[in-house]
């Protein structure tokens, strides 16, 4: 059966794996078994897809990054360059914890993860939210955050389409894509 995606032949997709369609794994790639790629994602050179992680439609996964078992992207995610997960919290060489003990991390939809930051593992970054460059996520990260530093700390809110939002009684209109977000509770939400 011909394929309908798309891997260079200097990559490895190991058994068991599920890749969808329209989907481009680049140079030098290991998807190892078990892993379930969605639709139309994109894999640059040197990325690494551990035993049964999970990656939605529509992702980006740029040069050098690998997503340790207990990761999960889901839609629309991006991962910029070199970008590090992780999903031991207290790390061991002599005493493993093996994958029953892997902390879960979760990168909801639409959620953008600058270069070189680093996901502590444990933690779910919102719907649509913004980690900079070379941030350190240490706690959960709400809806359309946008997070600087180290530790990474709430730095504003953005649009879905990554532009920066600004908030008037608890509205804010995107001026670029013009769409409306407000704020319940301290939640930011796309209004309908
Ligand atoms: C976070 C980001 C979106 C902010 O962009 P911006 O809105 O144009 O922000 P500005 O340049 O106006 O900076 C605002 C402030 O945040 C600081 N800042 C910007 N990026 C930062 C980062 N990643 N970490 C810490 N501080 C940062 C700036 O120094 C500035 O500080 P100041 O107010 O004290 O002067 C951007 O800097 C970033 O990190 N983008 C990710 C880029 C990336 O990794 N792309 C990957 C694919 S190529
Ligand atoms: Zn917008």
């Amino acid at each position: 059966m011909e394929k309908n995606y798309f891997v260079h032949a200097s990559s490895y997709v190991d058994e068991g794996c599920q890749i969808g369609e329209g989907t481009k794994i680049w140079h030098f790639c290991h998807i190892q078994s078990g892993a379930r790629i969605g639709k139309n994602c994109s894999l640059g050179q040197n990325v690494n897809v551990s035993n049964n992680v999970v990656v939605g439609d529509g992702c980006k996964l740029q040069n050098n990054v690998s997503l340790y078992e207990g990761v999960e992207l889901e839609k629309d995610v991006f991962c910029g360059p070199s970008c590090v997960f992780t999903n031991d919290l207290t790390p061991r060489a002599k005493y493993p914890k093996g994958h029953a003990n892997y902390k879960r991390t979760l990168i909801r939809e639409g959620a953008s993860i600058g270069a070189n930051a680093t996901i502590v593992c444990g933690h779910t970054v919102g719907r649509c939210a913004m980690i900079g460059a070379g941030a350190v996520v240490a706690a959960d990260v709400p809806d359309f955050a946008l997070m600087l530093g180290v530790p990474a700390r709430l730095a504003g809110y953005v649009c879905r389409c990554g532009e920066r939002l600004t908030f008037e009684n608890g509205n804010a209109a995107c001026p670029i894509c013009k769409r409306n977000c407000k704020t319940v509770e301290n939640v930011v939400e796309e209004c309908e």
